[in-house]
């Protein structure tokens, strides 16, 4: 039987220092695409593709992020009293939605894997989504919906793959293929940043899992690998010896926005997708080149 993705883990406490010093007082997924924060439409695409919880885990002095989708009385009341309706509804409709959102503090930054096996007692016994926020994907459906219509077609675990850029696998973490037809394959391996000249193929994993939870139990044993930090892939590779795993890749854009360019690149892409901004954002873009 398949069951359900009700819940999603999204790891938020990385130092971000690729975008110092933006991120320095900020929380990096709180940076601003276009008119709101890269976590915005990490959430948004989780809702979509049925999240009903997610789990943050945080580092510390990141409160801004639960900040963001709680309350704000006296702003919504001053946007209320002075009629500001669109403004309005768009800030609520960012708030948290009763008992959806948990935060669980990671106390040292020892890696993904670390940071997602924090996260065990909250999602309990069952699959569960990952959503690294630094990757934002505009797709349609959304990746993680993607990811999710995937598994219902062959359970297991799923990993959104997509092609690296020429030499910049050793950066990602990889996945081999055992044969490949479509757009989503079995998985034989997976290596986190292996060295140069050494990758399986060009498909990187690119921030949007579905797992299943017997990867804890794992997680708890797993030692530290590439960087010295506990790989999340590490503890995948050994869950593959008793479990499927697929790769998707999916269809459309990632942005990497735990990156300068990457971001900037966001900002602009974001903004020339709004329905409602998009002429006037794409003057102000070709009148600077
Ligand atoms: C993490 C994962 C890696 C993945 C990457 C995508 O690496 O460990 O497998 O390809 O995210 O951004 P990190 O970027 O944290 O080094």
């Amino acid at each position: 039987m398949i069951r359900p993705v009700r819940k999603a883990v999204l790891p938020v406490a990385g130092l971000g220092t690729r975008v110092l010093p933006a991120g320095k007082a900020t929380p990096k997924n709180l940076l601003n695409v276009f008119d709101r924060p890269i976590l915005s439409y990490v959430v948004a695409e989780a809702r979509a593709a049925g999240i009903e919880h997610m789990v943050f885990i945080m580092g510390r002095g990141q409160e801004a992020i639960e900040a963001y989708f709680d309350n704000n009385p006296e702003l919504e009341s001053t946007l209320e009293a002075k009629g500001k309706t669109d403004l309005l509804d768009e800030v609520r409709a960012e708030l948290a939605r009763p008992g959806e959102m948990s935060f669980v503090r990671q106390m040292a930054p020892l890696g993904l894997g670390h940071a997602v096996g924090c996260a065990r007692d909250v999602i309990g016994d069952e699959p569960f989504a990952v959503l690294l926020p630094d990757m934002l994907m505009a797709a349609q459906p959304g990746a993680l919906a993607q990811c999710v219509a995937a598994y219902g077609q062959v359970g297991g675990n799923v990993v959104a793959v997509e092609p690296a850029p020429p030499g910049e696998a050793h950066k990602y973490g990889i996945v081999a293929l055992d044969g490949q037809s479509g757009r989503l394959n079995r998985m034989t391996g997976m290596v986190e940043k292996p060295p140069p000249g050494t990758e399986p193929s060009n498909l990187f994993i690119s921030g949007r899992y579905i797992l299943q939870p017997e990867i804890f139990e794992l997680l708890e044993s797993q030692g530290s690998g590439a960087g010295g930090e506990i790989q999340l892939t590490d503890a995948m590779v050994r869950l593959m010896a008793t479990q499927s795993f697929h790769a998707l890749e999916y269809e459309g854009t990632t942005y990497d926005c735990g990156d300068k360019i990457g971001l900037l690149r966001a900002n602009v892409a974001f903004a020339l997708m709004r329905p409602d901004l998009a002429e006037a954002a794409r003057a102000a873009v070709t009148a600077l080149l």
